[in-house]
């Protein structure tokens, strides 16, 4: 089975009432994890690289793991996508490269960092989607900015810049109109990283959960049933993850992630896609620091990647079940982006 565009794993995820989990890929342990995880819950599911991990992997050693991916397990619905495009030469390297949907984050200008204006990212994501529908691939955009600035992506915001670039429901609606979005990615208070809350409890100094507008969500929802929508720097960042590489002689005071619940929350009302990368990054940082701290004597990386994509598996495991993709692999009949080309009428 050829991989899937993701229009379709979305629609499917959104007739069956469901979220579907977009996991971050850069090595071959991380993709082994993933679609491991994806075939022992039966469960479609988005495998995604971002320009980093593209750079990082070379690129075709990605798109060869992914079609590895599809030859071992053919029977899972598995979606290639580009995570923060930046502009329309990205998108479209990687659609050449054989992505099956790309993400244009138009909302920040080309360098990943400033906010655009609401006309530049129509105008950019708009190319994208006339660049990528001829060809059956699926566009992912976004509207507002994530806080923080974690990972290189982002503009930084903290505090009241979080809020005042927030998703604006009315403009949602708009932007997909505007552009044919497949998918718009919204900004609600989540951000990338481990770090996600940026509150503290003013008496106690201890961390608060960060503030999400839960409501645009719901609002969006209302406005636009039909509207898959995408929840970025959704990682949980699980105590007990953190802990194991504290224990171990990492440093990661003050982490904190989105609640599952929330995530539920959002799936129930529009939300399909959710992005976790740093929760895998965590699993397999303390499994090798585990090894490493436990036995300093050991120096084949056998030893110490194999717990690490454990660790990850068991992480990719627990999302697909809390997401509700779990079971849904054989719903129904994969399509390839020949066939999708026809449903965007060309
Ligand atoms: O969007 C953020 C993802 O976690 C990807 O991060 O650019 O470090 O690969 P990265
Ligand atoms: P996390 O950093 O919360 O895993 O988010 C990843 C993400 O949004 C990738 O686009
Ligand atoms: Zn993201």
């Amino acid at each position: 089975m050829p991989l899937v565009p993701m229009r379709q794993i979305l629609d499917e995820a959104a007739k069956g009432g469901y979220g579907v989990g977009a996991f971050n890929v850069n090595n071959m342990e991380q993709l082994q994890a993933i679609i491991q995880a994806a075939n022992d819950t039966n469960s479609p599911v988005i495998v995604q690289a971002s320009r980093g991990a593209l750079k990082y992997s070379k690129m075709i050693y990605l798109k060869k793991l992914m079609e590895a991916a599809v030859e071992e397990y053919p029977h899972i619905p598995l979606a290639m996508h580009l995570d923060h495009g930046n502009g329309v030469d990205t998108c479209k390297m990687a659609i050449d490269l054989g992505f099956t949907s790309v993400m244009m984050d138009g909302s920040l200008k080309s360098d990943g960092k400033s906010p655009a204006t609401f006309e530049e990212n129509v105008e950019v994501t708009r190319k994208v989607v006339e660049l990528a529908h001829p060809l059956g691939v699926t566009v992912e955009g976004e509207l507002g900015c994530l806080g923080g600035i974690e990972d290189g992506h982002g503009a930084g915001l903290e505090g009241d810049a979080v809020n005042e670039h927030l998703t604006d429901p009315g403009q949602a609606e708009e932007f997909v109109k505007l552009t044919g979005v497949d998918a718009l990615a919204v900004a609600i208070g989540t951000s990338h990283g481990a770090y996600k809350s940026g509150r503290k409890d003013p008496k106690t100094g201890e961390i608060l959960p960060p503030a999400l507008a839960m409501d645009r969500i719901h609002e969006i929802h209302k406005r636009m049933p039909n509207c898959h929508m995408v929840m970025h720097g959704s990682s949980s960042v699980p105590k007990e993850l953190v802990d194991i590489i504290n224990q171990y002689g990492g440093k990661m005071p003050g982490t904190f992630g989105i609640a599952v619940e929330q995530i539920q929350d959002g799936i129930k009302h529009g939300v399909r896609k959710i992005n976790v990368d740093t929760d895998s990054r965590l699993a397999i940082t303390g499994a090798i620091r585990k090894v490493f701290f436990e036995t300093p004597e050991k120096f084949d990386m056998r030893d110490y990647l194999k717990p690490a994509r454990e660790a990850a598996y068991a992480v990719y495991v627990a999302r697909c079940k809390a997401f509700g993709q779990a079971g849904h692999a054989g719903d129904y009949t994969p399509i390839t982006l020949d066939d999708m080309k026809k449903v965007y009428g060309y």
